[in-house]
């Protein structure tokens, strides 16, 4: 019986310590191609957003980097002070890394997007059309009711009007707060305006259906105030002074000197 309980001990260990071994392999083995699939999906969601390839096309790496070479140009930006820092490589730059740097990071001042940490540089994405603006796309997030929601924000070359909205990554509930994703949500978006006449960050999501002639509402989500809040005050943080103000302030003084 002895011998019994020792075979179980033993044979339990030994089965732990295989899989143990085999489940680091896999993590270590994998990180690479999980963080290229991330890459990739964040490429697809900013073609996307900026209506540069179509939703429901299966992209490739080098599709990706094809569209990203030909059409998207993309910049760090100091969140600060709006301007462009000279990068040989931004596309090797991670936010949310930079974001959890003390040195490359402070704490955000007061909001009600929930964003604790704001990193120094953001990474935008400025669709050019014969080597003219078409588009911007911005990196967006705030708190929903369960966590994070990350997504991007593309403005027409008005930089005003809204030409789509992605959220590429969310903890919201299916069938509530987690219609975010859903086109028939989204697609009320475009054309739909960020700043009123007084420069003021105006966009917001409404609770029940906005008027079909407000140009700065789209509809609540029904059962999901809360998430929906937080869409809105994720947009107005990140349209505002503390966000891309200064930068898209700096785009339109660039523009008119051209
Ligand atoms: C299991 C469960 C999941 C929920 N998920 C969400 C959610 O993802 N987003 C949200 O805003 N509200 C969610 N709610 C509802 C909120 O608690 C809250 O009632 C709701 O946001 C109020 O929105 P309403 O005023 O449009 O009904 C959930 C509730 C339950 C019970």
């Amino acid at each position: 019986m002895a011998r019994g309980k020792l075979y179980i001990v033993l044979f339990t260990t030994a089965v732990c310590g295989v899989f143990s071994v085999v489940v680091s392999l896999a993590a270590v083995t994998l990180k690479e191609r999980q963080e290229a699939n991330r890459k990739l999906d964040q490429q697809r969601n900013v073609l996307v957003v900026a209506d540069l390839v179509d939703p429901v096309t299966r992209l490739t790496v080098e599709m990706a980097d094809s569209l990203f070479r030909e059409n998207v140009e993309a910049q760090l930006v100091r969140l600060e002070t709006g301007e462009v820092v000279p990068d040989d490589d931004p596309l090797a730059y991670d936010q949310q890394r930079a974001k959890r740097d003390p040195a490359l990071s402070r704490p955000a001042p007061d909001n009600r997007a929930g964003i604790p940490r704001l990193p120094l540089k953001a990474l935008v994405y400025l669709v050019k059309k014969n080597d003219a603006l078409d588009a911007v796309v911005l990196p967006v997030e705030g708190m929903g009711l369960w966590g994070t929601m990350y997504g991007f924000l593309a403005l027409e070359d008005d930089l005003n009007t809204i030409r789509g909205i992605t959220f590429y990554d969310h903890g919201e509930t299916p069938g509530l707060g987690g219609e975010i994703e859903s086109w028939r949500w989204r697609d009320q978006w475009e054309g739909k305006r960020i700043y009123d006449d007084a420069s003021e960050v105006a966009f917001h999501v409404r609770k029940g259906r906005a008027p079909p002639d407000d140009p700065f509402a789209v509809d609540g989500l029904a059962g999901a105030t809360l998430t929906a809040n937080g869409v809105t005050y994720l947009i107005q943080f990140w349209l505002g002074e503390h966000g891309f103000r200064p930068y898209l302030r700096n785009l339109t003084s660039g523009m008119e000197g051209h």
